[in-house]
């Protein structure tokens, strides 16, 4: 799988990446998009539990559907796909879990679409409850089915290269506050 595409190393890629919200509107591969879904699937997770659901969007009325419920999705009107990232709490380590383990499985799939040249956002729809039961009715998911974020993806006009400085060492202490 994928395996011509080159792999940017890792901390520069964790640091490079941002989000983009300008695409071609050209298609990602599908071999692309079963990639990023598997780095969300290798996310840390509390006792691996794996508490995750994803679901893929590729068709344009349900891209415009969130785009009608979400006021920051505008961008969806070029996305090539959007991933819907979903947490089970029928699966998860107890009350709560699923939004970190959720957190971190979105984290890996922006990680991994900046890694293969792609753009990608993130969409907050936990903690809002308005947003979650409009993605909830509009998925139609289950009762034990919360929506958490959604990941816009496209393949990008252009990458910034410009990396901004966001290191701030006032906000590191050493051995207590
Ligand atoms: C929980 C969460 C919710 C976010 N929601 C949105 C959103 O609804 N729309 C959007 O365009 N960006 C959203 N973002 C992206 C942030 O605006 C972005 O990560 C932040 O400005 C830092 O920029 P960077 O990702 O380029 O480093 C969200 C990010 C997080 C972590």
């Amino acid at each position: 799988m994928w395996k011509n595409v080159p792999a940017m190393e890792l901390y520069e890629g964790l640091i490079s990446r941002r989000s983009i919200r300008r695409y071609t509107g050209k298609k990602i591969d599908e071999e692309k998009i079963e990639a990023i879904l598997k780095a969300g699937m290798y996310a840390p997770s509390a006792r691996n539990r794996r508490p995750w659901h994803f679901i893929v969007i590729d068709d344009r009325k349900v891209m415009s559907r969130i785009m009608e419920m979400h006021p920051y999705a505008s961008m969806l009107s070029e996305a090539s796909h959007a991933i819907v990232v979903c947490g089970d709490q029928k699966l998860e380590n107890g009350p709560g879990y699923y939004k970190l383990d959720c957190s971190a499985a979105s984290q890996n799939i922006l990680l991994a679409a900046h890694s293969l040249g792609l753009g990608a956002v993130w969409l907050g729809v936990e903690p809002r409850q308005e947003r979650i039961e409009g993605i909830s009715k509009l998925m139609g998911l289950p009762p034990h089915i919360i929506p958490l974020s959604i990941i816009s993806l496209g393949i990008p006009v252009k990458i910034p290269v410009e990396i901004p400085d966001r290191y701030e060492p006032e906000k590191i202490r050493r051995n207590r506050w």
